[in-house]
């Protein structure tokens, strides 16, 4: 199964991905996750993100592409795989699909979660993530049963950077501008799968399964 998943800052990508990749037993690709990796682990392709992620914009294109044919191509996605936050513009999705076509894949589905914008800020200012397995909860909509402390390994639970209410505004106008446009793209191939994201997480995780069955 080779998937994708898109949707606004904040629609739940990360939160159903978990579920989608145990579920189908693929690779979790985030490109969102792959730079907090590079820039915990203080590489210049991490140091470079951050000049843009602190801001809400998003990476240039040359570097996530470049990045992401490189992770597509590893061992662990010939299983099959989930692409969340990438592609995020006309041209990475192009990119996608010319180096999908060059090994010889097509994609089985394009998952996108639509949420409006008041709830998208609410959920994104009450994010928290865990800072060694990056498990996400919400303060009010996804609370952990220790405050500050993460369910499934006992680590620490941190508010990220970008997740600032400026920042969110930011993020917000930024897909919509450029990201949105996408839905089109999808929509022209038959693989788009519109799905409610404002429904409780299992809710929309059984959503999601059944639009794949289609
Ligand atoms: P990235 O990490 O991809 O962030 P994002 O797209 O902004 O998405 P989020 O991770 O914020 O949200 P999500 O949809 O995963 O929501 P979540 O499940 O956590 O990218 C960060 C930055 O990296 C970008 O701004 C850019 O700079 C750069 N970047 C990354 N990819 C790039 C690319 N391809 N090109 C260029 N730049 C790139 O859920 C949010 C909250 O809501 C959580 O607290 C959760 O518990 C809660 N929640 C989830 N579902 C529900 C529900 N159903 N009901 C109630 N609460 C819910
Ligand atoms: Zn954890």
């Amino acid at each position: 199964m080779k998937l994708l998943i898109m949707g606004p800052p904040g629609a739940g990508k990360g939160t159903q991905a978990e579920k989608i990749v145990k579920e189908f037993g693929i690779t979790h690709i985030s490109t969102g996750d792959m730079f907090r990796a590079a820039l915990k682990n203080q590489t210049p392709l991490g140091l470079k993100a951050k000049e843009y992620m602190d801001k809400g914009e998003l990476v240039p294109d040359e570097i996530v592409i470049a990045m992401v044919e490189e992770r597509i191509s590893a061992p662990d996605c010939a299983k099959g795989f989930l692409l969340d936050g990438f592609p995020r513009t006309i041209p990475q999705a192009e990119a996608l699909d010319k180096k999908l076509s060059e090994m010889g894949i097509t994609l089985d589905g394009v998952i996108n979660i639509e949420v409006p914008r008041e709830e998208l800020i609410e959920r994104l200012t009450g994010r928290r993530v865990c800072r060694q397995c990056g498990a996400t909860y919400h303060v009010k909509f996804n609370p952990p049963k220790v405050e500050g402390v993460c369910d499934a390994c006992g680590g620490e639970l941190y508010q990220r950077s970008d997740d600032s209410l400026e920042t969110v505004s930011n993020r917000l106008d930024v897909y919509e501008a450029q990201t949105a446009p996408l839905k089109d793209y999808y929509a022209k191939t038959g693989l788009l799968k519109n799905i409610d994201g404002t429904k409780s997480i299992e809710e929309v995780f059984v959503s999601i399964k059944n639009a794949l069955q289609k």
